[in-house]
């Protein structure tokens, strides 16, 4: 069987244009130093130049992620992984190649709590839904497959199965950064996301808060049928019991480091 693949990089380098400033501290100095006023012309101009340095962390990168797979990406600080995450949603532009989808529309779980500390737990969750509903009623593009009975019903059995149904009215601070987690992860389920990306976002958990998460990202992925695209700086002995596919970064690309199954 072909897969499907949703989102596909063809050579895509990712680089970023850094200022160099000079260190200004030292002028007065130096300026006191120097009597000829051609030389301090010189100087002065050659000071004000800023110079600029291309960084580039990642660079000539093929790579699809297939309808239906669970992939996890691996690297160090620093390494790139935040980067491709974004260039592979479209949040940005690689600085050379091409980025194509056949995927419509993604979820986010973030490693910062990115809820609104305002609304409860479920208003949080169908948020996205009441926004595109005001954005697009007007003009009769609203998704006409989204009906608020079964988006409710929808929730109702996600929160059961991911154990949030207990703060779905409480506000975001009093719940746990896992539980806050794990609602996002409803939301992007509860909004039929066709991926969903998450970026280390087990970093703020203990270790049983980790587990969970992850499995609950596995159950997205097996039980919901979920592409999932889960950056993390786990062990790749522990995500191989999670993700189907495991990807590194070194040396400015991407390896694979482990494959299980079909996808
Ligand atoms: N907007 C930016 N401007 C300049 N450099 C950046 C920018 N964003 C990230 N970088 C640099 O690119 C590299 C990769 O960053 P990032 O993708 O955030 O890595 P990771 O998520 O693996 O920690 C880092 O060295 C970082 O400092
Ligand atoms: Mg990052």
């Amino acid at each position: 069987m072909s897969l499907k693949w949703l989102i596909k990089l063809e050579d895509v380098t990712i680089s970023y244009k850094m200022d160099v400033h000079q260190n200004p501290s030292r002028l007065p100095n130096l300026a006191s130093w120097i009597s000829n006023k051609i030389t301090r012309a010189i100087i002065d101009q050659s000071l004000q130049q800023k110079t600029s340095r291309i960084f580039t962390p990642l660079s000539g990168i093929n790579l699809d992620v297939n309808e239906g797979e669970f992939l996890s990406i691996s690297g160090p600080n620093g390494s790139g992984k935040t980067s491709l995450l974004k260039v592979m949603s479209g949040i940005m532009q690689p600085f050379k190649g091409k980025v194509s989808w056949q995927a419509i529309n993604f979820g986010f779980v973030s490693q910062y709590q990115i809820l609104l500390p305002e609304l409860n737990i479920r208003e949080n969750i169908l948020l996205p839904f009441y926004l595109y509903k005001e954005r697009h009623e007007h003009n009769g593009t609203f998704l006409e497959n989204l009906n608020i009975d079964d988006l409710h019903k929808k929730l109702d059995d996600y929160v059961k199965r991911f154990k949030i149904e207990d703060i779905l009215e409480k506000h975001p601070a009093t719940c746990s950064i896992g539980q806050q987690q794990r609602a996002l992860l409803v939301r992007a389920l509860t909004m039929d996301r066709d991926v969903i990306f998450a970026d280390e976002p087990e970093q703020n958990l203990d270790s049983d808060g980790r587990i969970e998460l992850f499995l609950s990202f596995k159950e997205a992925n097996t039980a919901f049928k979920k592409t999932i695209v889960l950056v993390t700086q786990e062990h790749p002995d522990v995500l191989k019991k999670y993700a189907s596919r495991g990807i590194k970064i070194k040396d400015n690309n991407v390896v694979e480091i482990f494959h299980n199954g079909n996808n």
